[in-house]
């Protein structure tokens, strides 16, 4: 299995995979500065919820290892610093604050106890370890849970990308998909290209081809008529921050999806580990949604494809709401409607 993010001896390096050059390129970047992971991050170089979540993990990890300070205070200090960094290079999904909060609390604890420089960052390496092995743990269980609801014979639609780019391992509805094909079960995934970066025609179409599972990619105006014409049987798709009314942040396109789901009645899934859930948010309303820069829909590859001046509207997700979700699919189990704070929360419990 493809590992997206890794953590290397002593957390002095860790290594990504580039996801701006794929799929005609598999370039894999090892660093040790801090700053580069937080530009990966901004430049999508390392993208999806989950991911950017453990990787800024990782990214303190190593920048504990790495700053030079006199004593564990002032380590501790200069790691609060680079935490506070790494959260301001995105903002929409919440997995990114969800594991800089937990490093934040391992640094602080191990600031409190430490004897020495090499107790502490043992301790904050330690933490960024566990995010990352949960993120595993918790991929494999959303796919046991988000098969069981694919049929054989599925046609699927999901958007954007839910694999093991998205993730350390895996992946969230992509994780789905490989375990529906394990099962034996016969399925055909239609991919939406997702404008204007392309995450869907170049990185899942990748990922299914690896795992040799059937699919066709479609430009995003095609939903409609892939709809009516590939009789599209359910849409599964990931989030990147999910509020207590069930409103969910995802990939530009989602709300769309949802909206022609709906029309056609067949089930709209999210599927995302309860680190996505954001209970201090009542609704969708709240969530800052990212706008991006307009050149990232004025040109491809290099060309220009609008005229010089255009005004450009760019933002890289949208609230679908709540009520047009059949489900969503956590490692906690599957919630289904009326989402609220106290039915999430008992569930999260
Ligand atoms: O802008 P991106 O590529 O980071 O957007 C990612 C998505 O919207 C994914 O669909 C999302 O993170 C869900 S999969 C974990």
């Amino acid at each position: 299995m493809l590992k997206n993010l890794e953590l290397f001896e002593n957390a002095e390096k860790m290594s990504f995979i580039d996801q701006s050059v794929l799929p005609t390129e598999k370039k894999v970047i090892t660093t040790g500065d801090y700053h580069e992971v937080a530009d990966a991050i901004c430049k999508l170089i390392i993208r999806g919820a989950p991911a950017i979540g453990v990787s800024a993990a990782m990214a303190v990890a190593v920048a504990a290892r790495n700053e030079k300070a006199q004593n564990v205070e002032e380590l501790h200090k200069k790691v609060t610093d680079i935490n506070a960094f790494l959260a301001g290079t995105r903002p929409t999904a919440v997995n990114l604050f969800w594991a800089l909060d937990k490093m934040a609390q391992a640094s602080k604890e191990a600031a409190a106890c430490s004897e020495n420089l090499e107790e502490y960052r043992k301790a904050v390496e330690k933490a960024a370890r566990n995010i990352a092995s949960e993120d595993v743990t918790t991929n494999k269980i959303m796919a046991e849970y988000a098969a069981s609801l694919i049929k054989d014979g599925e046609v699927i639609l999901t958007l954007c990308n839910d694999g093991v780019l998205c993730s350390v391992e895996y992946g969230t509805a992509g994780g789905a998909f490989v375990k529906a094909k394990e099962q034996g079960k016969n399925i055909e995934i239609c991919v939406q290209e997702t404008r204007p970066l392309f995450q869907g025609a170049r990185l899942t179409a990748w990922e299914l081809q690896q795992e040799g599972i059937p699919y066709t990619v479609m430009t995003d105006s095609m939903v409609g008529y892939a709809f009516e014409n590939k009789k599209i049987s359910m849409v599964m798709l990931g989030a990147d921050r999910i509020t207590c009314n069930g409103d969910t942040a995802n990939k530009i396109g989602t709300y769309t999806a949802a909206v022609l789901a709906k029309h056609y009645q067949v089930p709209f899934y999210v599927v995302a580990p309860s680190s996505t859930l954001d209970l201090t948010m009542k609704t969708g309303k709240e969530i800052v949604i990212e706008q991006r820069l307009p050149e990232e829909v004025t040109v491809i590859h290099g060309k220009r494809i609008a005229p010089e001046g255009s005004k450009v509207l760019n933002p890289a997700f949208d609230v679908t709401p709540g009520e047009l979700i059949t489900g969503i699919i956590t490692e906690k189990g599957i919630f289904t409607p009326p989402y609220n704070y106290e039915s999430l929360k008992i569930n999260l419990d």
